[in-house]
């Protein structure tokens, strides 16, 4: 069971397994009432509020007359809710889980995706008829619906760049062709794997839940790698090979090839360790707001054993991304906040615990601490570099 006691109701004859199998990236999936609706806490103006904080990412988007569009960035302030029409608009707010540790349970209700993967939790709230339009994203989503009602149409259609409204930031197709339509009321979760065309339109005013997931383009991974292949490359020259001939000066021998290719074989490739381990900190990479500031003043392993002892529970920095991994050697690597931690095998079943929980108990960690020193020292470490925080959700 994970940290909320909850996991994801999916419909009747699926299990994590077969969603992963038939559904995840393959094909949009209705869950009617997948949720409790107690997770939704967060008011309309408790997001409001959250947009006007300046480094919190928000848009409102307003759908004027006869299809005219408008983005407005925020911060925003009280008077420029106050300027909005009765209908038609939305408010959307980014990296919601990040500052209200509440959504964060709500991720943790999505236990069968992988965890690496989850990027943001988006919230919205819509007046009646408000929408950011019909569009497709490039990753995968949960929606979710947390009050009122909004129906969600899709589209069979795979739409391209031409098929987007011009001169305006927001990706919004200029039409749609509905394949099916569903209307979604609180606690219905809809899934859509990426590219999949939708249009969601509020029934009265309502708020949605978007899990978002993460999905690096081969652009981005490309230059990732190659830019660190640089950072790994030295001063070296190509020298020449045997096979020169003072008969034809301007020729590219076959030697100048192999001794050119030489010196970029000698970089790591992508069946190397060091492929792995780049990918494991690339992915955990956090975005540049979410940097995790270490604990201060460092906590010394008495320190640890007393906040144990007392019950406390160690909770994931909610900007903390985690994934772990084994090496051919059996060693395991733990991905944090882009970098690379290499510890012995037998610490696998912690860091499993670490890197899929956001919640750890005391009573569950005190044993294995006594058992394994190593694990309080890995324990400590996290703690210092501020990735696990004691206290109470
Ligand atoms: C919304 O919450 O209105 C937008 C969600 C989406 O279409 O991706
Ligand atoms: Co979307």
């Amino acid at each position: 069971m994970n940290d909320s006691g909850h996991r994801l109701r999916l419909p009747r004859g699926l299990d994590g397994e077969t969603f992963l199998r038939d559904y995840w990236q393959k094909q949009p999936l209705l869950m009617p009432a997948a949720l409790p609706t107690q997770h939704f806490t967060l008011t309309p103006e408790e997001l409001a509020g959250l947009a006007c904080e300046t480094q919190v990412e928000s848009r409102l988007i307003l759908e004027g007359e006869e299809g005219r569009w408008e983005v407005r960035h925020g911060p925003f302030d009280d008077a420029d809710f106050a300027a909005l029409p009765e209908s038609h608009w939305t408010l959307l707010v980014q990296d919601v889980d990040k500052y209200i540790p509440d959504t964060v349970s709500l991720i943790e209700t999505f236990d069968v995706v992988p965890d690496w993967r989850i990027d943001d939790v988006m919230i919205s709230y819509a007046t009646d008829q408000g929408g950011v339009g019909p569009h497709s994203d490039a990753y995968d989503v949960f929606l979710i619906q947390a009050s009122g009602r909004r129906r969600w149409r899709i589209s069979n259609r795979h739409y391209t760049e031409s098929d987007l409204l011009p001169g305006i930031e927001q990706r919004i197709l200029a039409r749609f062709d509905t394949a099916q339509e569903w209307l979604l009321e609180p606690g219905d979760v809809l899934y859509l794997p990426p590219g999949v065309a939708h249009w969601g339109t509020a029934e009265g005013p309502c708020m949605t839940y978007s899990l978002g997931f993460r999905a690096p383009s081969q652009q981005e991974l490309a230059s990732e790698w190659f830019q660190h292949l640089v950072s790994l490359s030295d001063e070296r020259r190509l020298d020449d090979p045997d096979d020169l001939r003072a008969d034809s000066r301007a020729q590219l021998t076959t030697g100048v090839f192999l001794h050119a290719a030489q010196l970029l074989n000698e970089l790591p490739d992508t069946h190397s360790d060091d492929f792995r381990r780049w990918l494991g900190r690339y992915l955990t990479e956090p975005k540049a707001q979410f940097e995790i500031p270490p604990r201060d003043p460092a906590w010394q392993h008495a320190d640890l054993a007393d906040c144990l002892q007392q019950g406390q529970t160690l909770r994931r920095h909610p900007f903390a991304r985690i994934a772990w991994t084994v090496m051919d050697d059996a060693q395991v690597v733990l991905f944090v906040q882009g970098e690379d931690l290499t510890l012995p095998s037998f610490l696998q079943p912690m860091v499993r615990q670490i890197a899929e929980r956001r919640l750890l108990e005391a009573e569950e960690i005190a044993p294995v601490i006594a058992a394994t020193p190593k694990a309080g020292s890995l324990l400590l470490r996290l703690l210092n570099d501020g990735i696990l925080e004691v206290g109470e959700e």
